[in-house]
């Protein structure tokens, strides 16, 4: 048996043990922490589109389908094992033309809309739902407001009659509407997309239509929205860094994952081929590089780092498979799930950056959560991931160093065979996450945690025989988590870590 030599490790100063060759070797320093991961990073993002919330997760207090107040109590109660930070609503595309005063009020007497070229925008999904919503599932609001077909006006009407207190006008019409208490925003988004379909427009331009709406923002002292800018690429980073300095609290970008190389070609939820599963992965993980490039402009305008990045948008976007269904409907399979694990260990490494990430979408849409048929849901696979992942939600990061790291290769695409991430939970623990990217050869890891004796492992792994595994409403358990553990062995904790897998473990020292 070869054996390696200890060496050093620039992160942190690792001292790594002695492990058999062909091992990849983790090495966690638990004595240096990073930053927090807020738990924000795991929030997740809710529009009015398809069967994203009629039907998806809005059924209305008079359905057969079991509901609390309009609300499927399936998905509702499976949302809340995943500990939903923060949901952002109503869009997306959909916040630009949603006028907030459409969806207070009786429901019998509010507006039936246009929304997505047909009339299917009833409002009974409005201010009052979704902050029944949210308190169900225990989350923070993240709402984002209309530039594109609003006015400052009425932007500042909806922030006031979310946010004020008993004396204004607008706090009570709230109360006539049955809320008398302010309801908390964490977030206000001011537009989305604003360099498309939220109208099309320069980032110089938005800069002072933001300056212009974000004036008239007001809300009691203390239940302030934190404001977010609407960005886009990393010159709209450029101007509103520069121009927006002390009235945004972050820029928000959008990054989506495809399978092709291009929108036109950009590949199937299932039935894949592995030149398009090392693909996807490939596309997924460019997001690092991204991140940093906006980050290397935020930190040049503005090095006292008051302006976080917000990912409010992520996750894959495949080919309509079945347009009968719904708007951007789409399966979801192992592949998403380790597209998924592979964003969090990116978004951990920039946790003193990156403090909300709110993945597209919860429900039916796109990278869903949970998908629906009338009456019947499944789990998908991504689901699994975040369930997985709850105990980094407010955790402390911990510095990493991988050595001897595999790759996996496919014609002329390589990626790294292991993507790892640690930290230190809010209970005590340490937990590690692993992803092995390879769909057909299992890999051994050494696990290390300087300055102490890792006697054990212990949590869930999710991985199947197929690159497309997936739930369906015939078959909803084809692919969950399964227990995982492993013993240390004189001294050394050895981890073998299935093909295309994700673990999470937590690790008894
Ligand atoms: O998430 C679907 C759409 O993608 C959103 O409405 C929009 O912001 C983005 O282009």
């Amino acid at each position: 048996m070869n054996i390696i030599k200890h060496s050093l490790v620039v992160l942190g100063m690792i001292v790594a043990p002695a492990f058999a060759a062909g091992q990849v070797s983790i090495s966690i320093d638990a004595g240096k922490p990073g930053p927090v991961i807020n738990k924000y990073v795991y929030g997740q993002f809710a529009e009015h589109l398809g069967t994203g919330i009629y039907g998806g997760m809005w059924v209305g207090p008079k359905s057969n389908i079991p509901n609390t107040r309009g609300w499927r109590n399936d998905v509702v109660g499976a949302l809340k094992a995943l500990h939903v930070p923060l949901v952002r609503w109503p869009g997306g595309c959909f916040a630009d033309t949603y006028h907030w005063r459409d969806g207070v009020g009786p429901q019998d007497k509010r507006p039936h809309n246009v929304n997505g070229g047909s009339v299917d925008e009833i409002n009974a999904v409005g201010t009052h739902e979704f902050f029944d919503l949210i308190d169900m599932l225990g989350a923070d609001a993240y709402v984002n407001g209309n530039v594109g077909t609003g006015s400052v006006q009425e932007m500042s009407d909806w922030v006031e009659y979310m946010t004020a207190d008993g004396g204004s006008p607008l706090a009570r019409l709230r109360a006539r509407n049955g809320h008398a208490k302010p309801f908390k925003v964490a977030y206000f988004g001011i537009g989305n997309e604003m360099w498309g379909c939220g109208g099309n427009v320069k980032p110089d331009y938005y800069a002072n239509l933001y300056s212009n709406y974000e004036t008239f923002l007001r809300a009691p002292k203390h239940n302030k929205p934190k404001i977010i800018a609407s960005g886009g690429d990393t010159t709209w980073t450029g101007v509103l860094s520069k121009e927006l300095k002390g009235r945004t609290t972050g820029i928000s970008i959008h990054q989506y994952t495809i399978a092709g190389a291009t929108w036109e070609t950009k590949g199937a939820a299932l039935g894949f081929k592995e030149d398009e599963w090392i693909s996807t992965l490939a596309n997924t993980l460019k997001i690092d590089q991204i991140i940093k490039d906006h980050l290397a402009v935020l930190d040049k305008n503005d090095p006292e780092k008051k302006i976080g990045l917000m990912i409010d948008e992520w996750g894959t976007w495949y080919a309509d498979a079945d347009a009968s269904n719904s708007a951007l409907y789409q399966q979801n399979s192992l592949r998403d799930a380790l597209v998924a694990a592979l964003n969090f260990h990116i978004f951990h490494e920039h946790a003193g950056r990156v403090p909300m990430t709110t993945i597209a979408q919860m429900v039916n849409v796109l990278q869903a959560m949970i998908l629906t048929d009338k009456e019947k849901m499944v789990l998908t696979p991504t689901y699994y991931a975040f369930q997985m992942y709850v105990p980094f939600q407010d955790a402390r990061s911990l510095p990493l160093a991988i050595r001897d790291n595999t790759s996996y290769t496919l014609g002329a695409s390589t990626i790294p065979g292991v993507s790892a991430s640690a930290a230190r939970a809010r209970d005590g623990k340490v937990y590690l996450a692993l992803v092995n990217t390879d769909p057909s050869r299992a890999v051994d890891v050494a696990v290390n945690v300087a300055g102490t004796r890792v006697k054990g492992a212990t949590g869930k792994v999710l991985t199947s025989a197929a690159m497309d595994a997936h739930n369906t409403f015939q078959n909803p358990q084809a692919i969950k988590p399964a227990a995982f553990s492993a013993r240390a062995a004189s001294g050394n904790l050895s981890i073998k870590v299935p093909a295309k897998a994700v673990m999470v473990v937590a690790l008894e020292e």
